[in-house]
């Protein structure tokens, strides 16, 4: 029997409406243009004004399933990953599911942070590899503006909203998923955490006036593991499938730092040119931020290219996933 892998077949991003430039940034707190490019590389970001994480979600899915001429009913399963759920409970992949009008999913999110579209993409690709679903929509998602305290100038330029969602379907001509490697490490919570809001510190008077609701992070530690994480599992899934430099079309790196993707970039041993960055238009939109490179890089893909997806994020959570351009 030829192998069935899971492909790609289709993307769709959504953006909200509103940019926050430096320039507005530098009116909230002691920051400057000049400060955030150099350290950073983000020139502006979105913030979501109307709605929540599901409603950025189900407008990338409604896009993605016109695109595709799809039927909502036609959808096996539907994975969004997300650190800034709407509620704790009911999932956000729930909502969206409901939304859109996928009544014959399941759905369900994964919390990996800045590594969770690489996390749901595994996931998903699982239950189209076994031949048991034909449709499956990975979503990554995060309303960042929702837990960033906009007192705090180490955070609050960092982080933007924004979604993307993919389809996956299964294809035996080879293109698709073709191997992850995905990691973590529970110990980095204490240098990137939401403190407050769950079991451990349930939401009180004191959680609220000691702003424990908000992104806590200690941005060089954090900085340290990702320079050395993303660039070491970048290199290895290459080893793993026998890949030189000149092998490798593309690197999808998270946008979480230009510094930090050069240097990924640098280890893998590709020129710029093949390297899909957007942090300048976005910020660091937590799960969002691979799908919607895919998305912004589009129309620049060629069937059978090689793609590389990297990332790291709170936990520590990190991974890479390699892949064949489907269309
Ligand atoms: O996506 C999830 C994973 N997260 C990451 O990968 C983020 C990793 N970390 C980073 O990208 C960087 O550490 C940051 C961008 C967060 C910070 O850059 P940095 O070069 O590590 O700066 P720093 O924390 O070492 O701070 C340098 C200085 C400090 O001042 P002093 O102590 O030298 O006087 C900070 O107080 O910059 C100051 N600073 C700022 N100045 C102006 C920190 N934030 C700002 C700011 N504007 N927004």
């Amino acid at each position: 029997m030829e192998k069935i892998t899971a492909a790609i077949t289709g993307v769709q991003g959504y953006l909200p409406d509103y940019v926050l430039t430096n320039e507005e940034l530098s009116t909230i707190v002691d920051t400057s243009d000049e400060w955030i490019t150099s350290r950073t590389g983000i020139k502006e970001r979105r913030i979501m004004k109307d709605g929540a994480t599901s409603d950025m979600a189900a407008r990338a899915v409604e896009g993605l399933l016109k695109k595709k001429g799809l039927d909502p009913l036609d959808i096996d399963l539907v994975i969004v990953a997300t650190v800034t759920a709407d509620y704790p409970f009911p999932s956000t992949a729930n909502l969206v599911a409901d939304k859109v009008g996928m009544k014959n999913a399941w759905s369900f999110d994964v919390n990996a942070a800045c590594s969770g579209f690489i996390y749901a993409l595994a996931t998903g690709s699982q239950f189209i590899q076994t031949g048991k679903y034909k449709k499956v929509i990975v979503i990554g998602a995060d309303m960042m503006s929702s837990i960033i305290d906009y007192q705090d100038r180490t955070t609050c330029v960092i982080f933007g909203d924004g979604a993307g969602a993919v389809l996956l379907e299964p294809t035996t001509d080879g293109t698709g998923i073709q191997d992850f490697l995905l990691h973590s490490d529970g110990s980095g919570v204490k240098y990137l955490v939401q403190p407050a809001g769950g079991a451990a510190r349930p939401a009180s008077r004191e959680t609220v006036d000691e702003r424990l609701h908000y992104v806590k992070q200690e941005g060089q530690q954090v900085f340290k593991f990702a320079v050395t994480n993303m660039a070491e599992v970048s290199a290895n899934i290459m080893d793993r499938n026998n890949l030189k430099s000149e092998d490798v079309d593309w690197l999808v790196p998270h946008q979480a730092n230009l510094r930090i993707i050069d240097a990924t970039a640098n280890r893998m041993g590709l020129p710029s040119e093949k390297v899909m960055i957007n942090i300048q238009k976005y910020g660091n939109t937590t799960a969002g931020t691979l799908p919607l490179c895919l998305w912004d890089y589009e129309s620049q893909l060629k069937k059978g290219d090689n793609i590389i997806l990297s990332a790291f994020g709170g936990g520590f959570t990190w991974g890479a996933l390699y892949l064949k351009w489907a269309y």
